[in-house]
């Protein structure tokens, strides 16, 4: 039996909800027994309110101050507390609990992920921004107070577990598997009138609004190649990217002597969050199994870098270090935004990432000194600013 006092970050959020999903799922079944502190959302009051129905954490906070007149009458009756804004979201990742699910989505995530780790606290990390931003000193943060980080993205939960955590001079090689998105096999001049709706319709995966556009132009991958070598402390010259199509073998890592190991699962966020849940251990719940006979064939291929000049984009940024890879996250985060609200055009997302990075590297972007969440989310600002000229620039040249 696995028992947890919990805090979920974003817990209206597709992660959100399935880590609650799960918590359900394990408890109905008798392997696990949870007690919720804190239970955080943004805007969807009615499904945050739901969940703290069902939960009863000792709070409820939402993002927006606006909402949270919406949040008290919705939790009218109960003993919830309720917060809102940023403040209260940083309090709510503080409290001390056993096990902290980080699953904002976006640059939004840091503060509450950087208060998290120095709770000591085991932090579930969904969150790659926050360790795109800033992520050694994150990871060393955790360290210091004595946490544990375990990864949730299904890609890094499976190096993770193949990982030889007490000998990594025997790993040669990370190699990340990629769905390849919707637009594995679409011609580029058919990709130019991707809309949002169809960016967002993932093969195998479901998942928010803003990883799915990430995940059509493979800035998802780009992301966790940069996760990957800080996570796993391995150059960039040493991980590499394979689309597999069928989202099984969800990542692998490559000895020395040759020999390869892979994790696989079906393409389901319960199964890593489950990992993330009881490590070392591991819970027993209704988890879809796979069946290798009835799938048949997995197969492999390598990315177009042409038609997905994201994933390049990742790796120089990666390769540039310093403040470059939290710029090419702020870059991808405004551009994907900008899609989504139809201000930008799909093929223009990595163009604008591409633009910003030079303005950035000309303007000599760094982090200033103190705090390495403060200079991270100070990078991040001005990036924003700048990618949004960018953007204006497009369409007035449109
Ligand atoms: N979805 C996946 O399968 C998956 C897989 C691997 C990694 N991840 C990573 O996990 C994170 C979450 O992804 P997701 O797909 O679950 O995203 P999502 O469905 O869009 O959910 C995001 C969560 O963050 C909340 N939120 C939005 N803006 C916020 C803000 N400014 N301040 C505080 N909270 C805010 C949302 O609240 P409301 O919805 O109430 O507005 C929601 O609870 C991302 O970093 C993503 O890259 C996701």
């Amino acid at each position: 039996m696995i028992r947890r006092r919990v805090t979920v970050l974003g817990s209206t959020g597709s992660v959100g909800a399935s880590t609650l999903d799960l918590m359900d799922q394990a408890e109905a079944t008798g392997t696990g027994a949870f007690e919720v502190e804190a239970l955080t959302g943004g805007a969807n009051i009615a499904k945050l309110a739901e969940q703290a129905r069902r939960w009863r954490p000792k709070v409820a906070v939402t993002a927006d101050p606006a909402r949270l007149e919406e949040l008290r009458d919705a939790l009218a009756g109960t003993d919830i507390a309720v917060a809102a804004g940023d403040a209260a979201i940083v309090e709510a990742a503080t409290r001390p609990v056993d096990w902290i699910m980080a699953a904002i989505v976006g640059a939004a995530g840091l503060k509450s992920a950087w208060a998290a780790a120095a709770t000591g606290a085991t932090l579930a990390l969904a969150n790659k921004e926050s360790l795109v931003c800033c992520g050694p000193a994150l990871i060393e943060r955790v360290k210091r107070a004595g946490g544990r980080l375990i990864p949730v993205d299904s890609e890094h939960s499976a190096i993770f577990q193949v990982f030889p955590a007490e000998a990594p001079e025997r790993v040669s090689r990370l190699i990340l598997t990629a769905s390849g998105g919707p637009f594995r096999q679409t011609p580029r001049e058919r990709m130019i009138g991707i809309t949002p709706q169809q960016a967002v319709a993932h093969p195998n995966w479901s998942m928010g609004a803003k990883i799915s556009v990430d995940s059509a132009t493979m800035a998802n991958k780009g992301l966790e190649m940069i996760e990957a070598a800080y996570l796993f402390d391995m150059p960039q010259d040493r991980i590499d990217v394979v689309v597999h199509p069928e989202s099984i073998i969800h990542s692998l890592v490559e000895y020395v002597d040759g020999s390869t190991l892979a994790q696989m699962g079906p393409p389901d966020m319960r199964t890593p969050i489950a990992c993330a849940l009881a490590w070392p251990d591991r819970i027993a719940w209704p988890a879809p199994k796979l069946d290798l006979a009835v799938l048949g064939r997995l197969t492999f291929e390598a990315p177009d870098l042409l038609r997905f000049p994201a994933l390049d984009l990742a790796r120089q940024a990666l390769k540039a270090g310093g403040a470059t890879p939290a710029v090419f996250n702020a870059a991808n985060e405004v551009a994907a935004f900008a899609f989504l609200d139809r201000k930008l055009a799909f093929l223009n997302i990595a163009a604008v990432v591409a633009e910003t990075l030079e303005c950035a590297t000309k303007a000599g972007m760094a982090f200033g000194s103190g705090d390495a969440c403060g200079a991270a989310l100070s990078v991040d600002a001005e990036t924003r600013r700048m990618a949004e000229t960018v953007i204006a620039g497009l369409a007035n040249a449109a």
